[in-house]
């Protein structure tokens, strides 16, 4: 079940995925342009990459789903793993990554959909970037996640949610016109399962914003 704000097109199941997308791109561009991604410093958001450390093999390949400026990548080329990062912004500070890093270090600018088919990974980080997507893509998105790891490959995702425990999902909509949706444990392990995963562990962290934290979701890919 869904509660939707202020939203007026995707929550009734239609797709509004071509116009949404640019949306989406347009108000990344913008927050990152005019300095308002409060989510590249914020303490909580660095919690989801030691959660999937513990579970990774020396030396894993990790796709990092809208990446952003590369905090998680960093975390990830820093402990040893080969990254490949994406985003729909082309940030400056992937540069440094990728002079420091050489080779682990791959980054593309697209949107994640459109990624070319072929190669695949260990695991996947979605560190904030599923719950930004159309719900009427949900199932799409995760697939394309599935495709990109290998069988038992794990995916780590946070997911907005609150600190006390939602009844039902909201789906939020921004005056940019950007979608956030807050998810329950219930409605993310079913997404989940739903979407061939098996998911192995679950952690809430509260942020600093009053009432509001995010579900932290390890899952890995059934064969
Ligand atoms: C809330 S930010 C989080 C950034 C980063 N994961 C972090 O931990 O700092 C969400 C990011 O996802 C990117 N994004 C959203 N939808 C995307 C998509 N469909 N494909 C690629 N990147 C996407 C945005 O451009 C933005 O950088």
């Amino acid at each position: 079940m869904t509660t939707t704000n202020q939203h007026d097109g995707a929550a009734d199941g239609t797709s509004t995925a071509g116009p949404y997308r640019e949306v989406l791109r347009e108000a990344f561009v913008r927050r990152y342009e005019d300095g308002a991604d409060s989510w590249s410093e914020e303490p909580a958001m660095r919690e989801l990459v030691p959660l999937l450390c513990g579970e990774l093999a020396a030396g894993s390949s990790v796709i990092d789903i809208g990446a952003g400026r590369g905090r998680d990548a960093e975390l990830l080329l820093a402990a040893g793993h080969r990254v490949t990062a994406v985003d729909l912004v082309r940030l400056p500070d992937w540069d440094a990554l990728a002079r420091r890093y050489g080779a682990a270090a791959s980054f593309e600018a697209g949107d994640f959909a459109d990624m070319a088919a072929g190669r695949t990974y260990d695991a996947a980080v979605d560190n904030g970037v599923l719950h930004h997507q159309d719900p009427a893509d949900y199932a799409q998105y995760l697939a394309n996640v599935r495709r990109r790891l290998r069988p038992g490959g794990l995916l780590a995702v946070s997911l907005f949610t609150t600190a006390e425990e939602l009844a039902e999902g909201v789906l939020n909509r921004a005056e940019d016109g950007r979608l956030s949706r807050w998810f329950n444990e219930r409605e993310a392990r079913e997404l989940l399962s739903g979407a061939g995963f098996t998911v192995i562990a679950v952690r809430t962290v509260r942020r600093e914003l009053p009432g509001l934290a995010y579900l932290l979701v390890l899952a890995r890919r059934d064969a």
